[in-house]
């Protein structure tokens, strides 16, 4: 296994807002990122939700500007998979849907040293079924960063049926490397994170469409009442509504009824609000 002291070089798949998260974080860490999506566009989005979010930085004062610049630079895009053959780490972040990543691991595995271990962004789908797409199942571990991943202090590592220790290490070891504290779970569906944030966010999807509370009521009584940055709806919104359908589901197949997805949760995603991303979810934005 190629080791945390031999890592420079890491690639990031997906430039969405996850993968273009993790490409930032990795570069002001001081690492050289390749940053791959399928189309020249999307990897010009990823480097706009960089840009904006290094300048959030800067203005904040949690960065300075040659800092920040540095690290834009230390990002090469490409939507070429080849790019990413010298990379010593990789972090895979495309959409949740397995086969598809099942498809990414498997070129993957074609294309990096044998010796590179690569990581999964997922939030809810088994790392042990992801690693299978490899002939390196030991090498595969989860990385999952949670959004948003400039910002955000932890990670939790993922630990497959077949994933070797010391790569559990080097996991631990590269997210804190990124500034991140970690947590571990095991492979069972939406490990520690999203098995019990996903039913919270269902529940108070549920209680707006049973009008126990107004919108702002549920969010700020779930602020107020158990002090965290954002009740349900708003984080909802913030997470993206199809992804909070997807991990539900998923959740749904694996472990029964009680993680049936919100009926209204279903509707919003047919109807195309996702929530912030296309401006308007649980609430309305510009
Ligand atoms: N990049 C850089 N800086 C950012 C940023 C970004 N993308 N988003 C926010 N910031 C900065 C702001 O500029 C601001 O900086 P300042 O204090 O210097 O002015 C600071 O963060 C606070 O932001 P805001 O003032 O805009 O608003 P908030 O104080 O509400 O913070 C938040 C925003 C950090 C998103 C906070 O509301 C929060 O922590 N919300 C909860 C998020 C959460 O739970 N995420 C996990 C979701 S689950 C997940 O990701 C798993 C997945 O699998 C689904």
């Amino acid at each position: 296994m190629r080791g945390f002291d031999s890592i420079d070089r890491i690639g990031v798949v997906g430039a969405g807002t996850m993968g273009s998260g993790i490409a930032q974080v990795a570069a002001t860490n001081g690492y050289d990122v390749v940053m791959r999506d399928v189309e020249t566009d999307l990897v010009e989005e990823g480097f706009e939700t960089i840009d904006e979010s290094l300048s959030r930085l800067v203005d904040g004062d949690a960065l300075d500007r040659e800092a920040a610049d540095a690290a834009r630079e230390r990002i090469e895009g490409t939507t070429d998979l080849a790019d990413l053959a010298d990379c010593d780490f990789v972090v895979e972040a495309v959409a949740e849907n397995m086969d598809v990543k099942r498809d990414v691991f498997g070129d993957l595995n074609e294309t990096v040293d044998e010796d590179v271990v690569l990581a999964t962004n997922t939030s809810t789908l088994s790392i042990t079924s992801i690693a299978s797409a490899t002939d390196r199942p030991e090498l595969v571990v989860g990385l999952h960063f949670m959004n948003p991943v400039p910002v955000m202090d932890g990670v939790e590592v993922v630990v497959g049926e077949r994933t070797d220790d010391e790569v559990v290490s080097l996991a631990h070891g590269l997210a804190e490397a990124l500034g991140k504290e970690t947590w571990e779970a095991d492979d069972k569906p939406g490990f520690v994170s999203n098995r019990i944030l996903m039913p919270w966010i269902n529940e108070g999807i549920r209680a707006y469409d049973e009008r126990v509370a107004t919108r702002e009521d549920i969010d700020r009584g779930m602020r107020l009442g158990t002090n965290v940055p954002m009740g349900p709806l708003e984080l909802a919104d913030h997470v993206g509504l199809d992804v909070c359908l997807d991990a539900t589901e998923t959740l749904h197949e694996e472990l029964g009824d009680r993680y049936t997805p919100a009926y209204l949760l279903r509707r919003k995603v047919e109807a195309g609000d996702l929530g912030k991303k296309t401006g308007r979810g649980f609430y309305e934005y510009e």
